[in-house]
């Protein structure tokens, strides 16, 4: 019966190098020590078929080696736990001398940065914003814009007609239409968005954002236009950025001017920036032509307009130093990120 004993043991003791963890250690323990359903209780119950001179010596043999058994696998019940605990810790392990990992962080488009710039100035002399459609008639386009079919003015915009009657708008100008037919003077709106063109190079892209401003009130005129004017370059270009007007047509606008800024480069003086004129084109616009208000409905002896529309892309060029449009439009990281830092 002894040597079945000492079996059990070197059972125990080769089976435990076996075990890999606390759990593996627990089940194998229920397997020799579960009450009186382990191996171990079950040898008590062998008690009556051992003879009576020998039952002393036997239950002494068994409890021993339940108790030997008790501590062998609490022993290694407590070295595995602590094993695992250092195998978390090891994997958990952080180094806290690497250097961090710096996280990039987003900007907004200079495009949006211009867009917002622009709303901002316009809005603190009290412009409200209107965004007209993309898609347009070619009445809100060109003809209630004294811009006929057939006039030559239309050819200055190469257009990507949807169906005879339907475009994609080429000027934010239609937006003008849509806010004088719906509301009398006084008006006061800036109209950003997308406009389209048949158009392609290094100054031209197929899509760009305009810039809409029309003010419709009593006896305006075209001292309030530069008066705006100066006003909005000073902010966008830097103090002491005056305007010119020249002459120029638009068949919504009578008179009609192109508006140049005193170059903000060289001060005037002549640089690469304003082709040693002293002076950059910026943006077109004038007095709104009467027919443009009667084609709305408004009364153009009592009132008058002034109107302009702003490049978005033009200004953010000019603004960022940037010769190709393109380069607005390809979202190089490494490009955007140098305008973000001017
Ligand atoms: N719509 C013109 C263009 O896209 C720009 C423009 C010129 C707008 C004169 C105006 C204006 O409102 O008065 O070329």
């Amino acid at each position: 019966m002894n040597a079945n004993l000492e079996q059990i043991k070197q059972e125990i003791i080769s089976g435990a190098q076996e075990l890999q963890s606390a759990r593996e250690v627990y089940e194998f323990k229920k397997k020799y020590l579960d009450g009186k359903a382990g191996k171990i209780g079950l040898l008590m119950k062998e008690m009556k078929n051992i003879a009576p001179e020998e039952r002393a010596a036997y239950g002494k043999g068994v409890n021993e080696l339940k108790e030997w058994a008790l501590e062998f696998l609490g022993e290694l019940d407590k070295k595995m736990k602590a094993k695992e605990l250092q195998d978390k810790y090891e994997s958990e392990k952080i180094d806290i001398t690497l250097p961090a990992e710096t996280v990039k962080e987003g900007n907004l488009h200079p495009i949006t940065l211009v867009r917002n710039e622009i709303i901002d100035i316009f809005s603190s002399m009290g412009f409200e914003i209107f965004e007209g459609p993309e898609i347009e008639t070619d009445y809100y386009n060109f003809t209630a814009l004294n811009t006929p079919q057939d006039h030559p003015a239309r050819d200055m915009q190469d257009t990507f007609y949807l169906a005879p009657e339907l475009l994609l708008r080429t000027q934010t100008s239609a937006g003008q239409i849509h806010v004088m037919e719906k509301q009398q003077p006084p008006i006061k709106i800036l109209s950003p968005g997308k406009v389209f063109r048949s158009d392609d190079d290094a100054t031209h892209s197929p899509m760009f954002m305009q810039m809409e401003g029309l003010v419709v009130d009593k006896g305006i005129t075209l001292c309030d236009l530069q008066g705006m004017l100066d006003e909005f370059v000073g902010k966008i270009y830097g103090e002491g950025t005056k305007t010119r007007l020249r002459p120029s047509y638009f068949p919504f606008t009578e008179p009609s001017v192109e508006v140049d800024c005193s170059c903000f480069e060289c001060g005037g003086t002549g640089c690469k920036l304003c082709k040693g004129t002293g002076w950059i084109e910026i943006l077109g616009g004038g007095i709104v032509n009467n027919k443009v208000l009667e084609n709305c409905g408004i009364d153009s002896s009592v009132y008058s307009g002034l109107a302009f529309g702003i490049g978005i892309e033009r200004t953010a060029m000019l603004k960022y130093g940037i010769n190709n449009i393109k380069m607005l439009f390809e979202s190089d990281i490494k490009v955007l990120d140098q305008l973000n830092d001017k």
